[in-house]
């Protein structure tokens, strides 16, 4: 299972590729405004920033609606680096857009993905990704998750290469049942990726054997 940051923020990414555990980062409207707001840098300085820590795909979301605006900035978007991947929403004109782009070889992330049919869809114009967001169907009283299980069988049994990424991760558990499922990738918020590797015993277990290697360090000198 790969993962992937969902965030803007250069200091995030920085620590978190520290790790050497990050194969790549999704960026939106509103990460990326957030990112403008926090440094004041362009937002294409800083995907170009992202893109040389991530060495990885890095989503950078097109604005325009309409299939030509779409394909034209997705096209200006993919100049900035090989590791840009055009996040296009899934609507008519986004389907529209996401073929050209890829008969073009130009890598592309379908979002605002909520049901298997729209899934399907982005598989069948060819999108090297597909994001369907999690936390904004749990949001709404429905399980996200089951959606990310059904897509996982449906592309199985049609041989559908988009790779899944699991997004809108609100907590691990998101992760931890993603991975149960198969997803392809899991991208998640800074605050998420710090929890999976924390845990309570782990600490204790730190503790315990250096108090008890601290008893015999002298006698051994
Ligand atoms: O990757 C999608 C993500 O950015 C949306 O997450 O938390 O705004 O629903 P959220």
């Amino acid at each position: 299972m790969k993962i992937f940051l969902d965030t803007a923020n250069l200091e995030e990414i920085k620590t978190a590729c520290e790790w050497g555990v990050v194969d790549g980062v999704t960026t939106n409207p509103t990460l990326l405004a957030r990112e403008i707001e926090r440094t004041g840098k362009k937002p294409k300085d800083i995907l170009v920033e992202i893109c040389e820590m991530v060495k990885g795909p890095v989503s950078a979301e097109v604005t325009a609606l309409d299939a030509e605006g779409i394909y034209k900035e997705g096209k200006e978007l993919a100049s900035l680096s090989p590791y840009i991947a055009i996040k296009v929403p899934m609507t008519v004109e986004g389907l529209k857009a996401t073929r050209k782009l890829r008969e073009e070889g130009i890598m592309t992330n379908m979002t605002l993905v909520f049901s298997l049919n729209q899934a399907v869809l982005a598989a069948k114009v060819g999108s090297n990704f597909v994001s369907p967001f999690i936390g904004r169907l749990d949001d709404i009283g429905h399980r996200g998750m089951d959606l990310i299980r059904d897509i996982m069988q449906v592309y199985e049994n049609y041989g559908f290469g988009t790779e899944v990424i699991v997004a809108s991760v609100r907590h691990p558990e998101h992760v931890y049942q993603a991975a149960l499922y198969g997803a392809d990738i899991v991208t998640m918020p800074f605050r998420v990726f710090e929890k999976l590797v924390q845990h309570k015993l782990t600490d204790v277990g730190i503790e315990r054997f250096l108090s008890d290697w601290e008893r015999v360090k002298d006698k051994i000198k």
